[in-house]
């Protein structure tokens, strides 16, 4: 009960305490935006996506005291221009400057931009990462940092070289669920962690939507062990305060794909979700039928060609949609994680060992795929929605039991907004500065390589059939605890 309350009482006072790990990689935003005299940092974004979004409501609304959006880019300019427009008509303010992503660096110099946001598509963000911290700017880039060893190494390069700061923007750490297990963890409720087993399902809908994008190509994404497990790797290195040291993968494309769906007798395909006849295909997103989908991405492939509904059945897919890893940790622990992107029901299940007992969160983000928004709420993590299931239902449990002990169940507290509300928290973070945070959930650029560099091992293990420690990757850097 005693630990119950310490648990409850350190969600109410949560403040912020910088990660030991990553400290000496970030300069403190929030010193640098309150300084006297010092005005609101000026940001400029490139890759106005689906993801931009939240990052321009959040700078012309809660955080427009602290920070200013200069400009936006991206390689679309229709994309930039429904951005212009939600500005104007929805939020209000005056249109922004743009410039094309090849003048990034020019820009940055020209207007004294303090700090840019990066939500282009993996493959890119090494590279825009590295100009924009020699031109003088910090950097806010999402998850994953970047998808490969030649990204990481030129990111540390560039770090090391202009001393600048780089945000990996993990927004799983603040789901209010996710943070509990780490206060469960941290406390010492389970004692010393020994082992934690941790499987993440993506079901026909949010799963599928990778298989339709431009993440199917490994090229672009690093697979989903870089672009989508590098969300979980954050969390359990962060939930655990460990370092991983030695990954063994295995897994490959067994549902989606052209070989897949010949093999069980789908027949013809569409060739993509968006053209008449496809009703009632599960497997089919029809762009029209939502209207920002619509407005961001079918009515700009005149600029690009870039189709954002592919048929999930069709020839090109060279990532995989079943994994399972093995991962030692530099402190003892062993980690075995699974990814299945196919299952009728989406969320995860995650269990920690200890030498004083267990903890097992249980996650469901979408009990089923039925019902009339299957196509449309691509991902129930942002966007909770309730679905029909007699068994299943839409819910987030954390059981903790100690040795020789009846378990019991933490208290999760939710706030407004997507992920819980550990949204808006990040967004407060990264926007106000982080202070002290006794759960050390803001992230530099080391929380951004340790979590890329299992999906990068795990990538060359699939490769080559052994295990891969990540030491010996070359990524320009000891990540490992002694360094
Ligand atoms: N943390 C999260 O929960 C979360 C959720 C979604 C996406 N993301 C991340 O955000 C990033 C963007 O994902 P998204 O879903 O918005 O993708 P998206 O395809 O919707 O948007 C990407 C944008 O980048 C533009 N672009 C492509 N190549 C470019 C280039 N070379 N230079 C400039 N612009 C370019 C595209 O035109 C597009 O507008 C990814 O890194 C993804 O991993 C994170």
């Amino acid at each position: 009960m005693a630990v119950k309350r310490f648990i409850f009482s350190l969600w109410k006072g949560a403040s912020h305490m910088v990660n030991v790990d990553t400290a000496e990689t970030r300069t403190d935003a929030a010193t640098q935006q309150n300084a006297p005299g010092h005005g609101r940092t000026r940001f400029a974004l490139i890759g106005t996506g689906g993801r931009s979004e939240m990052y321009i409501r959040a700078i012309f609304g809660p955080h427009g005291d602290t920070a200013e959006l200069v400009a936006l880019s991206d390689a679309n300019p229709g994309r930039v221009d429904f951005y212009q427009n939600l500005i104007q008509q929805e939020l209000g303010a005056k249109a922004v400057a743009s410039f094309e992503p090849s003048e990034l660096t020019q820009f940055i110099k020209a207007n004294g931009i303090d700090r840019v946001i990066i939500t282009t598509p993996d493959y890119t963000h090494a590279d825009y990462i590295v100009q924009a911290l020699e031109a003088g700017a910090d950097v806010v880039v999402e998850k994953p940092l970047t998808i490969d060893v030649e990204g990481c190494r030129r990111i540390t390069q560039a770090v090391a070289a202009t001393g600048r700061n780089v945000v990996v923007t993990f927004n799983y750490r603040y789901s209010p669920r996710n943070s509990a297990l780490k206060e469960i963890i941290q406390a010492g409720v389970i004692g010393k962690v020994t082992s934690i087993d941790f499987g993440w399902v993506l079901d026909t809908v949010h799963g599928a939507d990778y298989f339709r994008r431009w993440h199917r190509d490994k090229k672009n994404s690093g697979g989903l062990l870089v672009h989508k497990a590098s969300h979980h790797f954050d969390l359990v290195n962060w939930w655990i305060d460990d370092v991983p040291q030695r990954v063994y993968a295995s897994g490959g494309l067994r549902f989606y794909g052209e070989k897949n769906a010949a093999e069980r007798g789908l027949g013809a395909r569409p060739e993509r979700g968006t053209q008449d006849g496809t009703a009632g295909d599960p497997f089919v997103l029809d762009l029209r039928d939502d209207e920002r989908l619509k407005a961001l991405y079918y009515d700009n492939e005149k600029f690009d060609g870039y189709r954002r509904d592919q048929d999930v059945f069709a020839e090109g897919i060279t990532i995989e949609d079943n994994l399972a890893l093995t991962v030692d940790y530099d402190g003892g622990p062993t980690l075995s994680y699974s990814l299945n992107a196919h299952s009728p029901w989406e969320g995860y299940r995650v269990a920690v060992n200890g030498t004083e007992g267990r903890a097992e969160l249980e996650v469901v983000e979408r009990a089923a795929v039925v019902g009339s928004d299957k196509k449309t709420v691509v991902d129930p993590s942002a966007t909770p929605i309730e679905e029909e299931d007699a068994v299943r239902r839409n819910g987030e449990r954390l059981v903790v039991q100690r040795h020789w002990e009846a378990a019991y169940e933490v208290p999760i507290i939710n706030g407004e907004g997507g992920h819980g509300g550990g949204d808006n928290l990040l967004l407060s973070d990264l926007f106000n500065g982080p202070g002290e945070d006794p759960l050390g959930r803001p992230s530099g650029y080391v929380d951004g390589l340790r979590s890329v560099s299992v999906g990068i091992a795990g990538n060359k293990s699939l490769e080559t059939g052994l295990p891969v420690r990540i030491g010996e990757l070359g990524l320009g850097i000891d990540l490992s605890r002694q360094a």
